[in-house]
Order: structure tokens, then C-alpha cells, then sequence
């Protein structure tokens, strides 16, 4: 069933545990996390990038998750835009079936990220469709912008308070220490997120916060690339711990998109190097499919969102 963040997120907070987000591109991503929803009768999110309106389309995304939303009436379905650029990106996702918006416009001065996060609150809700903003910068690539390390800046509690009250957003994301893709922090560093400062935003803003770039890069999936044939080098996300400490800080959405390719990638190269005469593409798309809902069922674990339907 297709819903909005609303509920969900009141419950997760409560219970201090989060619902995962997953970024989805095809339909192997969407069955795959279905799967794993369904098995542990956990709510989810589907988010779709302007990466993925672009590769498969947003009239395709939109009929495939209506299709799991069918499919699956039991689970409560998040279909959200991630990283929406501009106000005429989220007026169009809100026209056409999205339950969720996420308005970026941390790339914009702070006056400017306010108004038009206003503008799309302001639409949204008249339409009954819910809204993510953004205040703090990720390092990584964001918006296809390159955020160089150092460049990025953690969000201020002060500053969050004053941007919810200005706009009413729903939901917040913040930057504390996590960045977008497969290498978030060096192979030898100590991973740290600051979590006081989640705590202190979340006391002030009394609305659920978003962890982005949280995936944790899971090494079983970086050696099994590695050990059939690819080089992925150097990669380090965020301990799985610390995605579980987030949940007690007032976080209720945590965005994952990087795992997912890491887990399609190994299962992928594996299938293809163990069946080097097969071709029914079925073989590897399955295989890849099925690494997508045994990684899911295990962020849900993680997330603690297991049976909270
Ligand atoms: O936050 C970004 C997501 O990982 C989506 O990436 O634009 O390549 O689909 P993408
Ligand atoms: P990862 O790259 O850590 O999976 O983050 C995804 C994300 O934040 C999507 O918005
Ligand atoms: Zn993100």
C-alpha cells in the first residue's frame, strides 16, 4: 500500500528505530527489496534520483512501484524523491503519484535554500504529499556536485530550528558526518558521526531527521567484486553500529543506495564467472535480485524496523 512518511515515522521515532530507504532503478532493485520487506514485514521507502528518472524513466519507476504497492498491500510503501533539484522536479513527482518529495537546496545560499524549500512545502501539502529538506552539505557527490572533502559542513541546531519554522518540512536531513557513495572515510580511519549534535538538532526541530550517505560499504560485497574480477579499492562506509546509534538520535529515515549496488555488482560478476556459458540474462538479473533482498532483509535488522507494519 502507497502511503506517506507521516505515521511511519511518528512510530519509528517512538520506538527509536528507522525506516530504511532505498534508492531504486529497475525492476530487479524493486522485487529485491519488496522481497525483503515482505519477509520482514518491515515498512519501507522507494526513492528514485534523478539518476534513476533518467536510466529507466519516471513513467516506468512510477508503474513498477505502483505494481510492488499492488503487489504487496500488506506493507506500508514510501515512493519518495530523492534529491529533488528544483521546485518544477518536485510539482511534477507530486502531480504524478509520489506520496514524499525530498527539496534539496543545500546548494543554495541559506535564504534561498528557505524559500524554495517553502515553496515546495507549501505545494506539497495543499496536494497532501510530504516533504524532506536539507540544511548542512555532504561531502560527495550531491546534485552532481562534487562536494570535495573539507568542502562539506556539518548542520547547525540553531540554523535547523529557524529553516524548519521558516519552511515546514516534514522531515529533515542532516549532515553529520556522512557523505554519499563508496568511499566515505579513508581505510585506516576511525569512522565518526556527531551524534550530540543530532540529539541537540532533533530536541530542537521535533521532527524526524535523514541520515544520506549511510550505507556501510560491506566488505563481503567489496571482496567478492574483488575476487571475481573487479577493483574496488579503498572503500569504507559507515560501521553498521553506527547506523544503529543514529536511531536512538532522532533519526527515522536512513537512505541507502550504495550497498545495493555493491550487493547486485558481487552477485552479478560472481554469477557470470561461475556460468561463463550462460546467457539467459534471467541467471545473473536473478542473481543479482536475490543479493538485493538477503542485503535488505539485513538493513531492516539493522534499522530495527522488522514486523512494525
Ligand atoms: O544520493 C544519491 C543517490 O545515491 C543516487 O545516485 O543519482 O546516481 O542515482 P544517482
Ligand atoms: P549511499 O551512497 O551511502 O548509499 O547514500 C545514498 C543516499 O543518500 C541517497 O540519497
Ligand atoms: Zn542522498
Amino acid at each position: 500500500m502507497l502511503t506517506t512518511s507521516t505515521e511511519l515515522f511518528k512510530k519509528a521515532i517512538a520506538g527509536k528505530y528507522a525506516i530504511g530507504a532505498f534508492n531504486v532503478n529497475n525492476l530487479e532493485i524493486i522485487q529485491g527489496i519488496m522481497e525483503g520487506a515482505k519477509e520482514k514485514q518491515s515498512p519501507v521507502i522507494l526513492q528514485v534520483s534523478a539518476g534513476a528518472r533518467k536510466y529507466a524513466g519516471s513513467l516506468y519507476l512510477r508503474r513498477l512501484i505502483e505494481a510492488a504497492a499492488e503487489g504487496n498491500p500488506e506493507i506500508p510503501i514510501v515512493f519518495h524523491l530523492d534529491h529533488g533539484e528544483d521546485f518544477e522536479v518536485c510539482k511534477d513527482c507530486i502531480d504524478n503519484g509520489f506520496t514524499s518529495v525530498m527539496i534539496d537546496g543545500s546548494k543554495h545560499s541559506y535564504e534561498d535554500n528557505v524559500a524554495l524549500t517553502k515553496k515546495v512545502v507549501d505545494y506539497a501539502h495543499s496536494k497532501g504529499v510530504v516533504v524532506e529538506g536539507e540544511l548542512g552539505r555532504l561531502e560527495g557527490m550531491e546534485d552532481n556536485i562534487k562536494v570535495e572533502a573539507g568542502q562539506g559542513s556539518y548542520t547547525d541546531p540553531q540554523q535547523a530550528l529557524d529553516f524548519v519554522k521558516k519552511t515546514g518540512v516534514d522531515s529533515l536531513a542532516v549532515a553529520i558526518g556522512t557523505s554519499h557513495g563508496a568511499y566515505k572515510f579513508a581505510m585506516d580511519a576511525n569512522p565518526k558521526l556527531d551524534f550530540e549534535r543530532c540529539q541537540a538538532i532533533s530536541d530542537l526541530v521535533k521532527i524526524p531527521l535523514v541520515l544520506h550517505g549511510a550505507s556501510s560499504v560491506l566488505q563481503n560485497f567489496v571482496e567478492e567484486i574483488n575476487a571475481y574480477g573487479g577493483a574496488v579499492k579503498g572503500s569504507k562506509g559507515v560501521p553498521e553500529a553506527m547506523i544503529s546509534e543514529a536511531t536512538k538520535h532522532g533519526v527515522a529515515k536512513v537512505n541507502i543506495d550504495t550497498d545495493i549496488r555493491l550487493a547486485m555488482t558481487a552477485a552479478t560478476r560472481k554469477s557470470l564467472k561461475e556460468n561463463p556459458d550462460n546467457f539467459d540474462v534471467r541467471k545473473f538479473l536473478g542473481a543479482a535480485r536475490t543479493a538485493v533482498t538477503e542485503m535488505v532483509k539485513h538493513k531492516i535488522d539493522i534499522l530495527g524496523s522488522a514486523g512494525k507494519i
